[in-house]
């Protein structure tokens, strides 16, 4: 499916944070997270799950935590993921942490032949994901409510292993070598793994390449590559969205 398409269709447009806080001051931030679907998802971890649909996370705009949701990053990202998904062919994608399922959908919608798991720890977002699957009328694409550190998935059952924006916030009290271990386990020997991360512009995008390539390295994954995007969002800041892509040997 056409990136730009479903991105319209999801109501995915560009918002200055003043706009959308008047948004929030007049509909209230439950209205805006219905019709917006830039709000990806309010969530980071378990300190904030009680906060999912309020206005604010310890003091901040939710908007705020969602850095890099200028609609440029996420043409890009799609546009990537679906050249990821033509070249390595999967049968199976498994989206670890898949918040609200909007990677998880455009995938399934995009590719009828390709079967879609998203996995959340948050049931509220399961269930947003399972209103957008709904929206499609998709039948390519499931959710479960499951943690990534027990993910409740057949050993090597997988081809493509998605963190969009997953990794850096899964609970700590594994290193970034268990979290990625999580998705070894679910994939056959050849699949592989796709890390993304949002930076802002001040942080060093060269560093978090490199850590997350030894990590994957660590954790039994080859053929390490990237590629990165580098926008300004509506707002005027400076961002990067970064892919890094190993293979499992
Ligand atoms: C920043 S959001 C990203 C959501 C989605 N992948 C996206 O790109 O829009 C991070 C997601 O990770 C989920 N998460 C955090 N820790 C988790 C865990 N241990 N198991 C499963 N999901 C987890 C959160 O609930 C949240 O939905």
């Amino acid at each position: 499916m056409n990136v730009e398409k479903y991105l319209d269709q999801e109501g995915c447009i560009d918002r200055t944070t003043e706009e959308i806080d008047e948004f929030i001051r007049t509909k209230g931030s439950q209205e805006l997270f219905n019709t917006l679907h830039i709000v990806r998802s309010g969530q980071w971890n378990e300190g904030h799950t009680y906060n999912f649909f309020s206005q604010t996370i310890d003091g901040v705009s939710i908007f705020d935590h969602q850095k890099g949701r200028s609609r440029l990053g996420i043409e890009w990202l799609f546009g990537k993921l679906s050249n990821i998904v033509e070249c390595l062919n999967p049968q199976r994608i498994l989206d670890i942490g898949c918040g609200t399922g909007l990677e998880s959908v455009f995938l399934a919608k995009s590719f009828p032949n390709i079967n879609v798991v998203g996995i959340d720890r948050i049931k509220e977002m399961i269930s947003v994901a399972e209103t957008r699957k709904r929206k499609y009328s998709l039948n390519n694409v499931n959710f479960l409510v499951g943690d990534a550190y027990n993910l409740p998935v057949e050993k090597e059952s997988f081809d493509l292993a998605l963190f969009m924006n997953v990794l850096e916030v899964l609970d700590d009290y594994g290193s970034f070598d268990r979290r990625i271990q999580q998705s070894y386990n679910a994939l056959r020997p050849g699949g592989a793994a796709i890390v993304k991360f949002a930076l802002s512009g001040e942080e060093n995008l060269e560093y978090h390449v490199d850590e997350t390539s030894i990590y994957l390295r660590n954790s039994g994954f080859q053929a390490i590559g990237n590629d990165s995007f580098r926008f300004r969002n509506i707002d005027g800041r400076d961002f990067s969205y970064v892919i890094i892509s190993g293979e499992k040997i």
